[in-house]
């Protein structure tokens, strides 16, 4: 009887279509920039179709950001294109209150992407000039089928921060204490009274250690090389507005100079505490490799009274220890990989020549949003939400252009057509 319905199941299986021709462009990935672009589509008029790996959108911040996490740059900066972030908004909005405006902006827009769809592949056909995306679907019962999408576009919208970078440290499989990403942090709570390594100084090292020490943990923060920390405000101004605002009228290099010295001022010197400054400005670092500036909300202060121990790189671990470049050996319960995130196109999108290995289209800002043959990028300027909206207005009006010249030639080919038809038909 089992066999019965294994063999009708088959059948049903076996009409259900493999693929489906997409009017308009597919977006792949459901995070902010996925949004942006599908919203601003919509606005010129042109549907799309948006995949998504995880089961509900945004979810980067849904699934694997901590609790306490806040934007850390003003709220004017960080709405999509279209529709503001609601008036009663703090300044700086909570993760919880930029789920909601992200949930109302995909309501707004009638956005419904489609759920448990991860893309495995995508490849442009010369011969048919379209391209082929095809995806795992995960069904009820964690049952996966394969599905293949034809589409003219393809926004490419899988963020910067698509999967966690885990180091390969040596001991690390023998130290026998919990070892988590900071991605699947959620709150100091369980740690409480415990010795946790922090590995990374980024703007989550250095949150997670904040938030360890609000619970009574005891966090050691690794910092292997050098890290530039800036205020979050300067005079009760936001820092990032005030570097936006002195780069209209400045050169760069004199921006950042200016930052270090107001930097010096509001924090003082900060590599007397562990936290070496690099050699290039923090705009410059930005701008070349990508490194982000931590913005300070709290963790000085602990470091400073000595609650965050900063340490030097690591050289081994072994069970329940960790030995530092130093010589240091120091006795931890848990470890917390604040080590930070990667791209993941190149391991799905099956082309060269846009996108470079490491994920990120080869163009920098403002260049990188188009390549060629109806491949677009939104979401990796390295310049987070405001990058992306950016992205999703150049992308829409780009592909808007497209589709309504598209138009037009088939209105014109359908009312020459008609025209043949009725004199035709009048012989
Ligand atoms: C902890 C943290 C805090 C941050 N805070 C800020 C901030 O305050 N301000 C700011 O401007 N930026 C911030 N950022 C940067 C952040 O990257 C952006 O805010 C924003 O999430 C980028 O949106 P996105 O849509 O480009 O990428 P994401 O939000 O990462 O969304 C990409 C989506 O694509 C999906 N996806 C990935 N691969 C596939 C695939 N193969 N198939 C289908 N779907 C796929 C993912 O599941 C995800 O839902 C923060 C980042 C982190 C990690
Ligand atoms: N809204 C917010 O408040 C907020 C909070 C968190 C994150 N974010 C954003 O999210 C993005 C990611 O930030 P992130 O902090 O997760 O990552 P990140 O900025 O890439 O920082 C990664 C850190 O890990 C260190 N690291 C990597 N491998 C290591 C190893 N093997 N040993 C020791 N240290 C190692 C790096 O050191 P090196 O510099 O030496 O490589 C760096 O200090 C950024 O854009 C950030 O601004 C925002």
């Amino acid at each position: 009887m089992e066999n019965l319905f294994r063999l009708v199941d088959q059948d049903q299986d076996f009409f259900q279509p493999k693929w489906t021709l997409v009017n308009g462009p597919i977006i792949v990935g459901a995070g902010p920039s996925g949004l942006a672009a599908a919203a601003c589509l919509k606005e010129q008029g042109v549907p799309s179709v948006v995949l998504e790996r995880a089961d509900c959108i945004a979810s980067l911040w849904q699934k694997r950001t901590y609790d306490r996490l806040k934007l850390h740059l003003p709220k004017q900066f960080c709405q999509l294109p279209k529709l503001p972030f609601p008036e009663d908004y703090p300044e700086y909005p909570t993760k919880r209150q930029f789920i909601q405006y992200l949930e109302s902006y995909a309501k707004h827009f009638d956005i419904n992407p489609k759920f448990n769809e991860c893309v495995h592949s995508a490849r442009y056909d010369e011969t048919s000039g379209f391209w082929k995306v095809k995806t795992v679907v995960t069904t009820s019962g964690s049952n996966k089928t394969e599905f293949e999408y034809i589409c003219r576009w393809l926004i490419v919208a899988t963020g910067e921060n698509a999967e966690s970078v885990m180091p390969d440290i040596e001991g690390l499989s023998e130290f026998g204490g919990e070892v988590i990403h900071a991605c699947n942090y959620k709150s100091g709570e369980k740690f409480k009274g415990k010795k946790v390594l922090v590995v990374g100084c980024g703007n989550s090292g250095m949150e997670v250690s904040l938030d360890l020490c609000n619970h009574d943990a005891s966090p050691s923060m690794v910092v292997r090389s050098s890290v530039h920390v800036l205020p979050r405000e300067i005079l009760g101004k936001s820092t990032f507005e005030l570097a936006v605002s002195m780069m209209k009228w400045l050169p760069l290099w004199l921006v950042d100079k200016l930052m270090l010295i107001l930097a010096w001022l509001v924090l003082g010197n900060t590599e007397k505490y562990g936290l070496k400054r690099p050699s290039t400005g923090p705009l410059e670092l930005k701008n070349t490799k990508g490194k982000t500036p931590v913005l300070d909300i709290g963790a000085l202060e602990k470091i400073r009274s000595g609650d965050i121990h900063v340490v030097p790189g690591i050289k081994r671990f072994s069970r329940g220890q960790v030995e530092l470049v130093n010589g240091e050996k120091l006795d931890i319960d848990s470890v917390v990989l604040a080590t930070g995130y990667r791209s993941n196109v190149p391991s799905w999108l099956q082309e060269g020549e846009f996108f470079a290995k490491n994920g990120y289209p080869k163009a920098a800002f403002p260049h990188g949003w188009k390549g060629k043959a109806g491949l677009y990028a939104a979401g990796f300027t390295r310049r987070g939400l405001s990058g992306a909206t950016s992205d999703a207005m150049r992308i829409a009006q780009d592909i808007g252009n497209a589709w309504k010249e598209e138009n037009k030639q088939l209105k014109k080919r359908t009312i020459a057509r008609h025209r043949r038809c009725i004199s035709l038909s009048q012989f």
